[in-house]
């Protein structure tokens, strides 16, 4: 089996200020330090990165940005550039993620757009699928799932795909404190490296990186990596205390 490095995300989303993003990101560097064999990345609001990425300088983590535009660049107001966040010294960003689909409309294609235009400007898209209750309850996960991974990294070849992240967090579980069970979220993320074996190769589909999402704590970290096909965690509200993220990133047990 391919060797697959840990990578922890935390998603700050619309959270925290300049003073207070930049305090959790110290705190974040100082827990961070010893885990040499994980990645880890924090992903802020865009007009926090500047002072994140100051204390991140010369650190093991990494940075990230939370959406990113499918335009190159011009007059898309309120719009952030893959190069721009490039240029701010970020090496990821999440793209698809549910609270984009759902409340800024974004479709599987669109997703795909970004997805492309991340991966031109060199940065590591972190590509985010995941079925709602009612798709869950209606017995539709599956499908749902494999619509969101053909189509939004539909084009791209073997190549472009050895940098994609994948994060899979069902929608469920996102905010709601109710995690998906370490069974529910292998059974999908194995269902995810089926799929990718079918569109990119055994080999590819072996060496890319699935993270869970949704509701991950310190507790429950441990089970759900434990997993075979859990590669991380994209975390949202336990990645806003340094001590919350620094028991995730222990829980991978290396
Ligand atoms: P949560 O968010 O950890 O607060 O459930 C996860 C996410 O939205 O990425």
């Amino acid at each position: 089996m391919a060797e697959r490095k840990y990578l922890i995300a935390g998603n700050w989303k619309m959270n925290l200020d300049v003073k207070s993003a930049a305090e959790l990101a110290r705190g974040v560097v100082a827990r961070a330090a010893r885990f040499r064999n994980v990645e880890i990345v924090v992903c802020p609001s865009p007009v926090l990165i500047p002072a994140v990425a100051k204390i991140l300088e010369g650190s093991n983590v990494g940075l990230g940005g939370q959406d990113v535009s499918v335009q190159v660049s011009g007059a898309y107001t309120g719009e952030t550039s893959a190069d721009q966040l490039l240029s701010a010294g970020c090496g990821y960003v999440i793209v698809g993620h549910s609270e984009r689909r759902e409340y800024h409309f974004e479709s599987d294609e669109l997703v795909n757009g970004k997805v492309k235009r991340a991966l031109a400007s060199g940065l590591v898209p972190i590509f985010c699928v995941g079925e709602k209750l009612a798709e869950r309850k209606a017995g539709k996960t599956f499908e749902r799932i494999d619509r969101q991974v053909r189509v939004g990294l539909s084009g791209l070849d073997a190549a472009a795909m050895a940098t994609v992240v994948i994060a899979y967090e069902p929608v469920w579980a996102i905010g709601t404190g109710e995690v998906a069970t370490p069974e529910q979220a292998e059974e999908v993320h194995e269902f995810i490296r089926g799929v990718l074996k079918s569109m990119f190769g055994a080999e590819v589909a072996a060496a890319t990186r699935i993270l869970y999402g949704g509701s991950v704590k310190a507790e429950n970290a441990r089970d759900l990596m434990g997993r075979p096909d859990v590669d991380g965690a994209l975390v949202g509200g336990a990645s806003l205390k340094a001590d919350s993220f620094g028991g995730i990133i222990e829980g991978t047990g290396v």
